[in-house]
């Protein structure tokens, strides 16, 4: 059980960058979407460079009537019905080190995104009049949160070192990223590499540390020496250490970090005894404990003492389930008759055959029972042999 994860805000980012990454889907029998299959694709690799900031080669690539301009029909990149005599198409589709390539820079397009492209325009180009709009919403889609971060002001030196170190992590295979426009606030992920990186890599973090406010660590192999060390990030907002091996000392270590508001501790070895240090952090208030040493009782005295704390052990999920179970079972129990022998002819009861009585379900042996009962229950409620509850 993984939500507490699923839960992380950067999941929005990395969202936005899968989206963008994405194949398109397959060709539809009937013919290619511009909607849903070309414009993700001029919007992700395109628009940047061919859009309303900027018209690269004096090309727009995000509007219909700039793309087939009237009366220049000779100019066209696409020419509808004609893909190898498509501009587009063949730049598209050369060697990624052929200057002319588009996109100039990242990874070429993929050869289903190639081929995608190719049958659109063999079969006419179409973009129809909504494809502009769709273009623009998938744009805003894209843009990144604005959050506002107060972090303190950085100097050339400092900026220098930022750069620098971003590099370094980039290079190291760390996903470096704003974490919002208008900002300078990094959010980095080192999680992808997993047991590679250790307590040393940790001081690569330290050049970040006016602007590092989120920082994913889950599934490395830090231990509780190197908390000292994200200890000295006091910019961090959130922190997501799941699945690795820290215990009470490293979370200990954790308290100058004064602007944590979230933590993500699951599959620690964070126990009862770790938590009262994280009561300390005054701006604490989503901690996710789920498959950590911490148990319910430990969690309910947090709670207690802590009302601004979400602290989610994933008891609430039981109690939930729990409590969900009991209402079916209740139910169920309601709408089981509450005999098995009909009380007007004292023959087996047939469940099906039931009137609901005084809150009660009693069971008849036939139609003919029933309505007997009906007309004047008083009669028979005294001969009910109720079937002995647990
Ligand atoms: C990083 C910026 C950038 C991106 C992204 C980019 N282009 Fe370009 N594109 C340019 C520049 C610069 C030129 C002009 C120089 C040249 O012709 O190579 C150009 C020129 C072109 C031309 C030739 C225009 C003409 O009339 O000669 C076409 C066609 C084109 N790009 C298509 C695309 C397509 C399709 C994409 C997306 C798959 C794309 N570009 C992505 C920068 C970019």
């Amino acid at each position: 059980m993984m939500p507490a994860m699923r839960r992380h805000p950067s999941s929005v980012l990395l969202l936005a960058s899968v989206l963008a990454a994405q194949t398109p889907p397959a060709p539809a029998a009937d013919g290619v979407d511009f909607v849903t299959q070309v414009a993700p694709i001029l919007q992700a690799r395109c628009v940047e460079c061919h859009g309303a900031t900027k018209q690269k080669g004096d090309l727009r690539l995000d509007q219909r009537a700039a793309v087939f301009a009237a009366g220049q029909e000779d100019a066209w990149c696409v020419l509808p019905g004609k893909p190898d005599a498509s501009e587009l198409l063949r730049r598209i589709c050369l060697p990624a080190d052929d200057e002319d390539v588009m996109p100039p820079k990242g990874e070429p397009l993929t050869a289903p995104q190639q081929m995608l492209l190719r049958q659109w325009i063999a079969e006419g180009a179409n973009w129809p009049e909504h494809g502009d709009a769709a273009i623009q919403k998938l744009a805003a889609a894209l843009q990144l949160p604005k959050l506002a971060f107060e972090l303190p002001p950085v100097d050339a030196a400092a900026t220098h070192a930022i750069e620098l170190a971003v590099a370094t992590l980039r290079e190291r295979g760390a996903v470096v990223q704003p974490v919002a426009a208008d900002t300078a606030a990094l959010d980095v992920n080192l999680s992808l590499l997993r047991e590679q990186v250790t307590d040393a890599d940790l001081s690569l973090l330290a050049p970040l540390a006016p602007v590092l406010v989120w920082l994913n660590l889950s599934r490395t192999a830090i231990s509780d020496a190197g908390c000292k060390q994200i200890a000295a990030l006091p910019q961090l907002r959130r922190l997501n250490v799941a699945n690795t091996a820290l215990g009470d000392d490293g979370f200990r270590a954790l308290r100058p970090l004064r602007q944590l508001e979230y933590l993500n501790a699951y599959g620690t070895q964070l126990s009862d005894d770790g938590l009262p240090w994280l009561f300390l952090l005054p701006r604490l208030d989503k901690l996710y404990v789920w498959d950590s040493k911490v148990t319910v009782d430990g969690a309910r005295v947090v709670r207690d003492r802590l009302l601004r704390l979400q602290i989610d052990v994933g008891d609430y999920v039981e109690q939930r389930m729990a409590a969900a179970e009991q209402e079916i079972a209740a139910r169920e129990a309601k709408s089981r008759p509450v005999n098995d022998v009909c009380p007007v002819l004292d023959q087996p009861a047939d469940p099906a055959q039931f009137v609901d009585h005084a809150g009660e379900r009693i069971a008849f042996c036939c139609q003919k029972c029933k309505a007997a009962f009906e007309k004047d229950p008083a009669k028979y409620l005294g001969k009910l042999k109720r079937r002995e509850t647990k």
